[in-house]
């Protein structure tokens, strides 16, 4: 049995400090989700805490404190920049790392050497805390794998039963996770994005450096330690639709939303609302954030577009959330698709010249018959290299609808191949050869395949003949 107490009682709250010292899991209200919290220096009680939410054992706990004084009892001393963050931002939703002292076990640090903990500005919280007389160990208060819970409902509908006693405090006013910043290298690393926004911490510590896990782009495979898990996921598959320009994000989503058959909805900030009257939309808050996706399950939505906000603030948090909750399915529409045949030579030399421009618009490569299992070229591969412009983990991709509807503009090699990419889209006007997109009468790409270095040195310089005239005409990129 799962006791549920209202937090503006004293009697619960030492009722639960006692639970906390007994060993026992007291889920508790904090300014940012609620916690499920345990004593953290009693490595049983601390274990019950990944039983109770299934969750895997190598991601480690945040631990909470009521005063600096208690930081000491947990970790080595701050460094200068450290103490200018606790002083700034603390109590509040920034949770730092410290090197942890040998109380701190391996379960709470996951094995590593660290410890993170913050000071939560919720009087229910702190309260607690100086009850117990203990630091608690508190992940969020939900299933592994389902939204972060912002009020006690959300907790009793994950781990009643699991659990001895939730706190409830109403709604927790920030409803997204601590920011959590690592100060132990060079630069200060911003680890995952929250309330405490980089602009913030950048006014106080100068530069930051974003972890390259929550970099928007990014597509390698997670190293740090809870970045790897899928999290937030609501039922609903949820794909994240991104553009420079708000008008063509809208333009996608009420197309795609008007094609599909599942139950589908949208979630936008209120302020673009109204672009999807007549469609089922969600406000897209901060706040609710997790309410919302949780709400949604309830309604029975199975495809979610989100409209994304601009990567700055809170919504770099916002963004973050809901990317890992669509499992990577972004899509840019800002992105420059390069077509060839069989997407082994000439489109992906030419996505790997476009990337070193760095114009801010992605490229991908695809082709229009691939054989399966095929992939980079040797001798397109070198080419590359020499230019020191190679490409990660490439493997040739047969094109689809759903990528061509995806790009902004569609470059082919040849006349034939944008004579196919055509039949695949209303939208025949984004589909242009390399050299018909500047206007210039030249002839096809021809295909390299078979040739040698030097046939596919010419292929790269008639590329990157064709690709530096498109973008030092920029400006037409973005449709
Ligand atoms: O706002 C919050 O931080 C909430 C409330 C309850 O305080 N807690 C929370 O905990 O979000 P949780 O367990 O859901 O997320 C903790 C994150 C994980 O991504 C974990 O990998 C990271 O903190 N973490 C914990 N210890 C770490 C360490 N020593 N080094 C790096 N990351 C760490
Ligand atoms: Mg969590």
């Amino acid at each position: 049995m799962t006791k549920l107490k209202k937090a503006n009682d004293q009697e619960a709250i030492k009722e639960a400090a006692r639970i906390i010292k007994e060993g026992g899991l007291v889920a508790f209200p904090t300014e940012t989700v609620y916690g499920l919290g345990a004593d953290a220096l009693n490595y049983e009680a601390c274990k019950a805490i990944f039983k109770a939410k299934g969750r895997p054992s190598d991601n480690p706990l945040i631990v909470h404190i009521a005063d600096t004084e208690s930081l000491s009892d947990i970790a080595q001393p701050p460094d200068s920049k450290s103490v200018k963050l606790m002083e700034k931002f603390w109590p509040g939703p920034l949770t730092l790392i410290f090197t942890k002292k040998p109380n701190i076990s391996d379960i709470i640090s996951g094995g590593l050497d660290t410890v993170a903990v913050r000071m939560p500005d919720n009087e229910t919280a702190l309260s607690l805390i100086r009850e117990a007389q203990t630091p608690i160990a508190a992940p969020s208060a939900n299933l592994s794998g389902s939204p972060s819970p912002t009020r006690a409902e959300h907790v009793k509908i994950d781990l009643e039963g699991k659990i001895d006693m939730i706190l409830d405090g109403g709604c927790s006013v920030v409803g997204l996770e601590s920011t959590i910043v690592d100060l132990s290298g060079n630069i200060p690393t911003l680890l995952r994005p929250g309330a405490i926004t980089l602009e913030m911490l950048e006014g106080i510590l100068g530069p930051v450096a974003v972890h390259p896990e929550i970099v928007p782009d990014n597509t390698d495979p997670p190293r740090a330690p809870g970045m790897k898990y899928k999290h937030y996921a609501p039922k609903a598959k949820i794909t994240v639709i991104t553009a420079k320009r708000k008008a063509r994000i809208a333009k996608y989503i009420r197309q795609k939303a008007e094609e599909i058959d599942a139950n589908c909805a949208i979630l936008s900030h209120k302020q673009d609302l109204d672009k999807y009257k007549g469609l089922k939309a969600y406000s897209l808050e901060p706040e609710t954030l997790f309410a919302t996706l949780r709400q949604m399950d309830i309604d029975g939505i199975e495809q979610v577009f989100v409209h994304a906000l601009e990567e700055k603030g809170i919504n770099r948090a916002v963004m973050n959330r809901l990317r890992k909750a669509s499992g990577g399915d972004v899509v840019d529409l800002d992105t420059v698709l390069f077509v060839c045949t069989g997407n082994t030579c000439r489109s992906p030399m030419a996505q790997a010249l476009w990337e070193s421009y760095k114009t801010g618009c992605p490229a991908k490569s695809r082709g229009i018959s691939v054989i399966p299992g095929s992939s980079l070229n040797e001798n397109a591969r070198k080419i590359l290299d020499a230019k020191g412009i190679s490409l990660k983990n490439f493997d040739s991709k047969q094109l689809t609808r759903n990528d061509v509807a995806a790009a902004s503009i569609i470059l082919c090699m040849t006349e034939a191949h944008a004579d196919y990419v055509k039949q695949m889209t209303k939208d025949p006007w984004k589909v242009h050869t390399l050299s018909g997109y500047i206007n210039e009468n030249a002839a096809d790409i021809s295909d390299p395949f078979g040739g040698n270095i030097s046939t596919y040195e010419a292929c790269a310089k008639e590329l990157e003949y064709f690709i530096s005239k498109i973008v030092e005409n920029k400006e037409k990129i973005s449709v």
